[in-house]
């Protein structure tokens, strides 16, 4: 089996501290992923990062979950449209997991070798709060899962938080056929709300946490700046 735990950065000039001060102004591949409850203005963000950096002069890649490789978004199409009760939580854990699985091979991985910042739109955490923390704690069967076959966290992500009501009414506006998850109730929203401050609150290195109840171009601007600081650009 390979191995994805190969870190981003191996081999990179920066980890060198002999030669950090001649390599200040070198960026670093950077994984960077943003989290939240649906509606919540994460592929808004996800966009709006992955336009600023490219300004700057990075060539990021975007991409998002599930999905993100041809053989994901097939996945996807299973997890996203139907009845909500069409999985258990169980078997959401392994179709997500597969999905992350030939993403990270097939399109992470990749990209960040090549010295790209890669921009993902939702990864392991959605999992760990969707499925593990919603219909019963599942949490360490997920994580369990992700040591074995992903085996990477990103280097940060921006969690955005706001009002699950309004958050919900944005998100079925888009009437986009893919809301499975958000035909599951505002209670259910809730219940993700709670989880990802949880997260923050307990990974404080790697999350920021986002008011997400704030016009598009202010959110924009303070999660650049935090982007900025960890790609040291
Ligand atoms: P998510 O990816 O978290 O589901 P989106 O980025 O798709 O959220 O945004 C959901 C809807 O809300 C879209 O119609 C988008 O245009 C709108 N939206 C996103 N950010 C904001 C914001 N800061 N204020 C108002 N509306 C927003
Ligand atoms: P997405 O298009 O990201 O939803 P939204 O734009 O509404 O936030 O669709 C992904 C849906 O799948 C979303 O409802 C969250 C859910 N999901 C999980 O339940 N577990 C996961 O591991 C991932 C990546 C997504």
């Amino acid at each position: 089996m390979v191995d994805l735990r190969q870190p981003p950065n191996e081999g990179s000039p920066v980890d060198t501290p002999a030669q950090a001060s001649d390599t200040r102004a070198m960026t670093r591949p950077l994984f960077i992923t943003f989290e939240g409850i649906d509606g919540s203005g994460k592929s808004t963000q996800a966009r709006r990062l992955t336009d600023h950096l490219r300004s700057r002069g990075l060539d990021p890649l975007q991409t998002r979950e599930p999905g993100g490789s041809p053989g994901a978004e097939e996945i996807r199409a299973l997890l996203l449209t139907g009845d909500p009760a069409r999985w258990s939580a169980e078997t959401e854990i392994l179709l997500f997991t597969a999905a992350r699985r030939d993403h990270v091979e097939k399109t992470i991985n990749p990209a960040l070798k090549e010295g790209r910042p890669v921009i993902c739109d939702r990864f392991a955490d959605s999992t760990r709060i969707y499925q593990g923390a919603t219909r019963g704690d599942l949490r360490a069967i997920v994580d369990d899962l992700h040591t074995r076959m992903i085996g990477r966290e990103p280097d940060l992500t921006f969690i955005i938080d706001m009002d699950p009501g309004e958050a919900l009414s944005r998100g079925l506006a888009r009437r986009s056929g893919e809301d499975r998850f958000e035909h599951m109730g505002l209670p259910f929203q809730e219940t993700l709300r709670h989880g990802f401050l949880a997260l923050a609150k307990d990974h404080p290195k790697r999350c920021v946490l986002i008011d997400g109840n704030r016009p598009e171009a202010q959110i924009t601007t303070e999660i650049a700046a935090r982007a900025e600081a960890a790609l040291a650009i």
